[in-house]
């Protein structure tokens, strides 16, 4: 069995992901005017509901049909619809999920505003628990995201940024929120660490299907990090290899620099750093429940091409 049909085969997943489509349908969809309009839209383009699944699979297999996992997958993949209608703003980026973004179908004010919207509505889901303290996990999780944000425009243009400090954005940007929808599981605290390490080998795969992804497969365009300037891993190394890579990630216009990242070996020992944290995130794993429903996970992160 692949990894990614051993993840799908977990027993209730499917129940549960068709349950959070509603719950997130109704969250989205609560109330009438533009931004609700517009959540219901990002919402209908789909989405990998990765996080989630997380969620799904990191609470303990006797509780997993509580009310608690579809709350805090609800919560959490708002968090991240939200996030990502805010990101393609800053990022400039056209399409996501193979459709227009928010920011280029309405206009920028209305970008900002939905994405605030689906913020709020990620809270009020979570707090209708009652639950204090996944509140907390969840607010300290969206204010990682956005200081990763403001690290990744303090990195712009600049293509010695250290390894070091790209990761440090990773983990913020992404690492954390899936740190959060692990802990959100109710699991033992110390898949905090399996879901950081996991969120860190996903953003390394994200950024490498940056340059070398399939628009198709992937739904973004390719060399959106290149042409904004982004320090991806994947950049980073090739710029090391390749002082005209190095110049265009600064800014200058060289036409063919993604065919010269891809001339380098970066892209390749990107993987393997990505493949590392993989393996980080495994180690953290006790017990049988985790390993069979958790350790896939860790293969489909980083060998994926959506
Ligand atoms: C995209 O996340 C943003 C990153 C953290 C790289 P996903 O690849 O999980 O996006 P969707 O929800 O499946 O579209
Ligand atoms: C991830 O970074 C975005 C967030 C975690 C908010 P990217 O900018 O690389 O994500 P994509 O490529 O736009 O999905
Ligand atoms: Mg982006
Ligand atoms: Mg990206």
């Amino acid at each position: 069995m692949s990894a990614l049909a051993a993840v799908r085969a977990a027993a209730g997943l499917d129940a549960y992901l068709e349950l959070l489509e509603l719950r997130l349908e109704r969250a989205v969809g609560s109330h009438p005017g533009v931004v609700g309009r517009i959540g219901t839209e990002t919402l209908s383009a789909g989405g990998k509901r990765l996080r989630p699944v997380l969620v799904f699979l990191a609470t303990p297999p006797e509780l997993r049909e509580d009310e608690r996992p579809l709350a805090a997958g609800t919560a959490v993949e708002l968090v991240h619809m939200a996030t990502l209608v805010h990101d393609d703003l800053l990022d400039a980026a056209a399409l996501r999920r193979g459709r227009p973004t928010v920011w280029a179908a309405h206009g920028p004010d209305a970008a900002r505003a939905a994405g605030d919207y689906l913020f709020a509505r990620a809270f009020a889901e979570l707090a209708a628990t009652g639950d204090a303290r996944a509140v907390s996990l969840l607010a300290g999780a969206a204010l990682s995201l956005a200081r990763g944000e403001a690290l990744q425009r303090r990195q712009a243009r600049r293509p010695d940024t250290t390894v070091e400090e790209y990761l440090e954005r990773c983990s913020l940007k992404t690492g954390k929120l899936f740190e959060a929808a692990c802990l959100l599981g109710g699991g033992r605290d110390g898949l905090g660490a399996f879901g950081l390490a996991l969120g860190i080998a996903f953003q390394i795969a994200d950024d490498i299907l940056d340059c070398a992804g399939t628009p198709g497969a992937t739904g973004k365009p390719r060399g959106l990090d290149l042409r904004d300037g982004t320090p991806t891993l994947p950049l980073i190394l090739a710029a090391r290899e390749d002082r005209t890579i190095a110049r265009a990630l600064a800014g200058e216009d060289v036409p063919d620099a993604l065919a010269r990242v891809a001339a380098t070996g970066a892209l390749f020992e990107a993987r393997e750093v990505a493949l590392g944290y993989a393996r980080a995130a495994r180690a953290a794993l006790d017990g049988e429940y985790e390993r069979d429903t958790l350790e896939p996970l860790t293969r489909v992160v980083v060998d994926r091409e959506a």
